[in-house]
């Protein structure tokens, strides 16, 4: 039904050297966010996940420096030019939690969404999303692997690719 599966469509790879990179990644993808859009992301401890859901809630004209990893709610939701809704899977511990505090349907919603630590709740996410996994390469660098899950995804993503590029030619 969701058409093609993960495995067809390519992953894109890009290279962040510094906290403000990342941030700013995030925040392309906050301004070319039409709404209902998913993020998946995956990676260690400190890799960068909550730096890039920073610069998404700007993207989106929410004040960043309200956005932290709501480690104890494990979800938040923020109102901007679309509503940005925080989840931080870290402390869960089993995934029938997440259905008592309703996370389909903040997910289902018409903001855009973004999930730290979505691989603790790979069964419970939309299958259509933007997958999201951070390497830590070295101290401040990092490679961040993005796939779309379906097409709505795909052009969201190459919309940002192309922001990413008009950007810095403009640099
Ligand atoms: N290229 C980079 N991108 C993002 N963060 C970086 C980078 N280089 C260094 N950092 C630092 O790494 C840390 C990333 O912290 P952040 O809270 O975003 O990680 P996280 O993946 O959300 O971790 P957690 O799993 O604990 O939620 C920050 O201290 C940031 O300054
Ligand atoms: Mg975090």
């Amino acid at each position: 039904m969701s058409g093609r599966s993960l495995k067809e469509r390519p992953s894109r790879f890009l290279k962040s050297g510094s906290r403000e990179e990342t941030f700013n990644m995030g925040a392309a993808f906050g301004r070319e966010a039409r709404g209902g859009e998913v993020i998946a992301l995956i990676g260690e401890l400190g890799a960068g996940k909550t730096q890039f859901v920073q610069g998404l809630a700007e993207g989106l004209g929410i004040d960043s420096t309200e956005v932290n990893s709501p480690t104890f709610t494990l979800i938040q939701t923020y109102e901007g030019r679309l509503p940005l809704t925080h989840v931080d899977l870290y402390r869960l511990e089993n995934p029938d939690e997440v259905s008592s505090f309703g996370l389909e349907e903040y997910l289902e919603g018409e903001g855009v969404s973004a999930v730290e630590w979505a691989n603790k709740g790979a069964g419970i996410l939309p299958k259509e999303r933007l997958m999201i996994t951070i390497h830590v390469l070295e101290a401040d660098t990092r490679e961040i692997e993005i796939q779309a899950t379906d097409q709505r995804h795909e052009s969201w993503l190459a919309a940002v690719m192309a922001f990413i590029a008009r950007h810095k030619e403009d640099a």
